[in-house]
């Protein structure tokens, strides 16, 4: 892979980051090589977006270097990593909305013509260059408000170029992306590494790994484990490599005989967004809600959650019918909703772990208006245990968990609830692949306690090994109802797209 000169372009060399009595990064080392996407791999906690920080210029190693086509540097903050050629792409970027496209390529330095006059038709004609190079098409004079979250970070990509950046990092870039636009963020990717740049890729999901990157750097514990080329290692290496060991059933599936109707919503409307939605939700079952990002999945669980308010139809949770638009009532009645965005709408975060997970479980943690604190840290400790999440002080405030480990606190906070009926957006997102078996036993052992579980999912392979039926959404529109036994990737793929329909509603 090396570049023309062979000599790599970035280098971390032994670098150690600790924060308090957590050891996030132990001397590790590897190198980046213009020309190579690489991928940093390693389970929720392992150290990865702490190597990132630093290669930023967020933090400082407590021992190692940065090393910077061969000169070793010493980032006093985020403009020093960037003016030595090191960029970030954030998972969500924080665009000016008010901005254009391109000013916000460009801000911080627009350009000026004579008399401080800002050369607006230069920022245009340079931002059109830069996404022409891209192969992408964005009108750089449209606002930043409203782009999606991948054309946000195509904006940030384009930045990146303007300022000539050699090493793109980009941390977990893709998970909230649909399938089409990771596979434009690959071609993208491709497009740098022919133009001589190196990309360091974050995701968990090793399918993205094996399609856009040549090598591999995996860290456990704060370590590194090995760098390897692409060709040189399988999945299955890869899981043991960041788990230490070989993976439990990723799918573990009881066979159990759904009971008496929890959930039972019928016509249910949303005006512009989703049409006569039918659905039951049985105890000891889980329901998943398949369908393309963008298909109303969402949508419809808000809306059954009372988050937003239906236009027509009826929710009935146990017979008894829920008012709209009301989701205290919908708590109280027995419903819990993950929602899919968990550090913005599940998370308090400059409070406690421990408090987070009771955040949702007050009242039976209170007496008498008094919340029991040791109760309150009983119960985060167990589900802590339960979703093997690693934190460091444990009335330490959530915003110091890894992105991963704070989606279990969102999942632990309310399955601590034991609700009548969870609705879950997208389970698994950001989660490691270990964790992901353990979040997976976890749901299928409440369900066989008599939940009822309403599950959105874009991984296929997750609603083919989790759910007992299968409702697939069209725009808006329920285009397929499968049992178990007739969902396959096929069917589901094409009532997805609004094709066919065996088994449609
Ligand atoms: N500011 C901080 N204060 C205290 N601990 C921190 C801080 N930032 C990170 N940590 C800890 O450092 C460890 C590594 O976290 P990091 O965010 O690098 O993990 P990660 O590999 O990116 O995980 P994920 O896949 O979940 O994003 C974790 O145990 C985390 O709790
Ligand atoms: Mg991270």
């Amino acid at each position: 892979m090396g570049s023309e000169s062979g000599a790599p372009l970035l280098e971390v060399r032994e670098v150690t980051k600790s924060f308090g009595a957590v050891a996030a990064v132990q001397g590790v080392s590897f190198e980046l090589y213009g020309g190579e996407a690489h991928a940093l791999l390693g389970e929720n906690g392992a150290g990865k977006s702490t190597i990132v920080k630093m290669l930023a210029g967020v933090h400082r190693p407590d021992s190692g270097d940065v090393v910077v086509e061969g000169a070793p540097q010493t980032f006093a903050g985020p403009a020093d990593a960037r003016d030595a050629g090191i960029s970030i792409i954030y998972q969500e970027p924080s665009l000016f909305p008010d901005l254009s496209v391109a000013e916000n390529i460009f801000v911080g330095r627009l350009p000026l013509l004579a008399g401080r006059r800002l050369d607006r038709a230069g920022m245009v004609r340079r931002s059109t260059e830069i996404f022409a190079r891209l192969g992408v098409a964005l009108d750089p004079t449209r606002p930043a408000r409203g782009l999606s979250v991948a054309d946000q970070q195509l904006v940030e990509i384009a930045k990146a170029l303007s300022l000539n950046a050699k090493v793109l990092v980009m941390d977990e870039p893709t998970a909230a992306l649909t399938n089409v636009e990771v596979d434009r963020l690959f071609e993208v990717i491709a497009t740098l590494r022919r133009g001589g740049a190196a990309v360091l890729f974050i995701s968990h999901r090793l399918e993205e790994v094996f399609a856009s990157c040549q090598r591999v750097t995996i860290m456990r514990d704060g370590r590194l484990v090995r760098t390897a080329t692409i060709d040189e290692v399988t999945v299955e290496d890869i899981i043991r490599s960041m788990v230490g060991r070989d993976l439990e059933q990723l799918f573990p599936k009881t066979e159990t005989t759904p009971r008496e109707v929890v959930l039972d919503v019928q016509g249910l409307s949303s005006e512009g967004v989703f049409v006569d939605v039918d659905l039951q939700v049985r105890a000891g079952e889980i329901v998943a809600l398949a369908g393309l990002v963008g298909a109303g999945r969402t949508e419809v669980a808000r809306a059954v959650f009372g988050i937003d308010r239906r236009t027509a139809g009826t929710v009935r949770l146990l017979g008894k019918e829920l008012p709209n638009g009301r989701p205290r009532k919908a708590m109280a009645a027995g419903m819990a909703l993950v929602p899919e965005d968990r550090r913005q709408q599940g998370l308090v975060m400059d409070m406690p772990i421990d408090q987070n997970v009771a955040l949702a479980s007050l009242n039976e943690l209170s007496r008498v208006g008094l919340i029991l604190r040791s109760r309150e840290t009983r119960l985060a400790t167990e589900w802590a245990r339960r979703l093997q999440l690693k934190f460091g002080r444990m009335r330490g405030p959530v915003s110091t968990l890894s992105g991963g480990n704070q989606q279990k606190v969102v999942l632990g906070k309310w399955l601590a609830r034991a609700p009548r009926l969870l609705i879950i957006d997208e389970p698994t997102r950001g989660i490691d692949v270990g964790t992901k078996a353990e979040v997976h036993r976890i749901l299928d052992e409440l369900v066989a306690g008599g939940m009822a579980v309403l599950m959105i999912s874009s991984e296929l392979p997750e609603v083919l090994g989790m759910a007992d039926r299968v409702l697939v959404l069209c725009e808006g529109r329920v285009t397929g109802d499968f049992t178990r036994a007739e969902a396959d990737e096929d069917s589901i793929m094409r009532a997805a797209a609004g094709l066919s329909a065996t088994g449609a509603a």
